[in-house]
Parts: structure tokens; C-alpha cells; sequence
């Protein structure tokens, strides 16, 4: 999956996840511009990458930084092929949320990756390029407590389907990508810094029987970015370990049940 000569901006690029898609969409030979608010994580990454990877500080909630973001990419790197929408705010007052909380949600997970393919969409079209939308397994189920973030995350599926089915003339494909349980700030921080803790805890749910690293959701990036996926658009990959195929009964059947005994 060679992506030498490609252009590929990806927001949300300062932490963990986000930066693990930078470095394999580098080490495939992509320039790449990462995107994000954290300054200093940014250009960190950007100082570890060197020539492959420019920071660009940019509030993606920002129309003005937007329209910046794609003007410099188009100024200094000169093309756009791939745009892989990742950034998100986890804050979730589930039902309770106020109104403002609700939009400022939205705001980051949904409209702001929305609105960037729109004004990416001549630059794509004219390399023929990909979009990857980030989904997650926290879009297709039901969570107790939680709203703002799976609503985003489910619209986020229906999202990618309506851009695909809109922007396949144009020799735009848009796919996404939805990881399960994945090594990130946010695990680390419920395992208290601990991988194995997480893995523990993963494996029930996930039947391959670990959390995902960053570098297992960036390499399906890397396909659906690469011309690997030259005829795959509107999909969604679960990167998950196999949490989604699993119905509630965890994959075991209803004499594996009764025969673990009643409750
Ligand atoms: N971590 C997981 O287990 C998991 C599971 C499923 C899906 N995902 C998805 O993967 C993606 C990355 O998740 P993560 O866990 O790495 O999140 P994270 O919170 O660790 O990182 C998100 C990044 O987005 C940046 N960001 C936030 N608001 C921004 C803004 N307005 N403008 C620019 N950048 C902004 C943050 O600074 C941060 O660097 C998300 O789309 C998330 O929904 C993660």
C-alpha cells in the first residue's frame, strides 16, 4: 500500500490513536498534515516525523481555520488525497446534557468533519481521493448514560454513506473505519496506565481477546486511504476484534448457558 507522492490530512492527530494513523500513513510514504488543537503533542509528532509530517494547529469547530487548513494544504503540500476525519471530544452528559453541551458535541464529532469533506471536495476530486470517517463500536449499540457521543458516532455511518453515494461521481470514495475497545488516553486512563489491565478487561468482549492499538485501526486506515481500496466506498470496517459480530449472548449458545448453570 504504497502512498508515495499522496497527500493526507488527519485531524485529531496529536494523541494516541490519531498520531499511530499519522505514522503509518508516513511510513507508507505520505506527506502528511496532522491536525490538531494540542500544540505541543502536534509538534512533537511533526519533530519525530520530520519531512513526512507538518503540524497544523487548527480548531476544527473553526469554519475560518478550516478554510485555512485546506488553503495551506494546498499552498505548501499542493494536493489533498486523503482526508481521515478522527478528531473527537469525549464529553457526554448523556441524557441530562444541556443544550449547549449537546451542540458543542455535535459540533466537534459530527458537523466539523462534515463540513471539512465539503470544503475538501475539489481538492479530492481532483486526485481522485479517499475520506475515512472515524466510527465506533459506541455507535451501533445501546449505552446506559451515555448520548451525545453515540449519536455523533451513529451519524457518523449514515454520514459516510450519503457522502459516498454523493461524491462517487466526483472519484471520491468514503469509508469508515469503528474500532472497539482501543489503547488510547482515555483506556489508559480507566486501566490506571496499565495495558494488561485494559487487555483483562477487552477480552470478554472482544473475542480476539485484547484492546486494539492505535497501529491496528491505522492500518485499515492506511487500506481504505490507499489505492488497495480502489473500488470500496460506503463501507464500514468493524476494527473491533470481533466485539461486533457478537450478539448479546456473547457467542455462545443457549445450551452453553444453561449448561454454565442458573444465575
Ligand atoms: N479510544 C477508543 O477506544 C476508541 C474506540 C472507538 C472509536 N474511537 C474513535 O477514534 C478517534 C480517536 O479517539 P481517541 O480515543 O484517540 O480520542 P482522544 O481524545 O485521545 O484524541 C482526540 C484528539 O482530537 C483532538 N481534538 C479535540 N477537539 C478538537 C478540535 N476542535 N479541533 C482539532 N482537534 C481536536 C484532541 O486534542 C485529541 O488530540 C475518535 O474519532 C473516536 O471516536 C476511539
Amino acid at each position: 500500500m504504497n502512498m508515495q507522492g499522496k497527500v493526507a490530512i488527519v485531524t485529531g492527530a496529536a494523541a494516541m490513536l490519531g498520531s499511530a494513523i499519522v505514522r503509518t500513513l508516513a511510513q507508507a510514504g505520505a506527506r502528511v498534515v496532522a491536525v490538531d488543537i494540542d500544540a505541543a503533542r502536534g509538534q512533537a509528532l511533526a519533530a519525530e516525523l520530520g519531512a513526512a509530517c507538518r503540524f497544523a494547529a487548527c480548531d476544527i469547530a473553526n469554519d475560518e481555520a478550516l478554510d485555512a487548513l485546506v488553503a495551506d494544504a494546498l499552498r505548501i503540500e499542493g494536493r489533498i488525497d486523503c482526508l481521515v476525519n478522527n478528531a473527537v471530544v469525549y464529553n457526554d452528559g448523556g441524557m441530562g446534557a444541556k443544550r449547549a453541551e449537546w451542540l458543542a458535541a455535535l459540533d466537534v464529532n459530527l458537523v466539523s468533519g462534515a463540513l471539512l469533506v465539503h470544503k475538501a471536495t475539489e481538492a479530492l476530486a481532483a486526485q481522485g481521493g479517499a475520506i475515512v470517517n472515524m466510527g465506533s463500536v459506541g455507535g451501533k449499540f445501546g449505552t446506559a448514560d451515555r448520548a451525545l457521543y453515540p449519536a455523533a458516532k451513529a451519524a457518523i455511518l449514515q454520514l459516510t454513506r450519503n457522502q459516498a453515494a454523493t461524491l462517487a461521481p466526483r472519484r471520491i470514495r468514503v469509508n469508515s473505519v469503528s474500532p472497539g475497545w482501543t489503547w488510547s488516553d482515555a483506556l489508559s486512563r480507566m486501566a490506571g496506565g496499565d495495558r494488561a489491565r485494559a487487555d483483562r478487561m477487552a477480552a470478554p468482549l472482544h473475542p480476539l481477546g485484547r484492546a486494539g492499538d492505535g497501529d491496528d485501526v491505522a492500518q485499515v486506515v492506511l487500506f481504505l486511504c490507499s489505492d488497495a481500496a480502489r473500488f470500496v466506498t460506503g463501507a464500514d470496517i468493524p476494527v473491533d476484534g470481533g466485539f461486533s459480530m457478537l450478539g448479546p449472548d456473547q457467542g455462545r449458545s443457549a445450551r452453553d448457558w444453561f449448561a454454565a448453570g442458573m444465575p
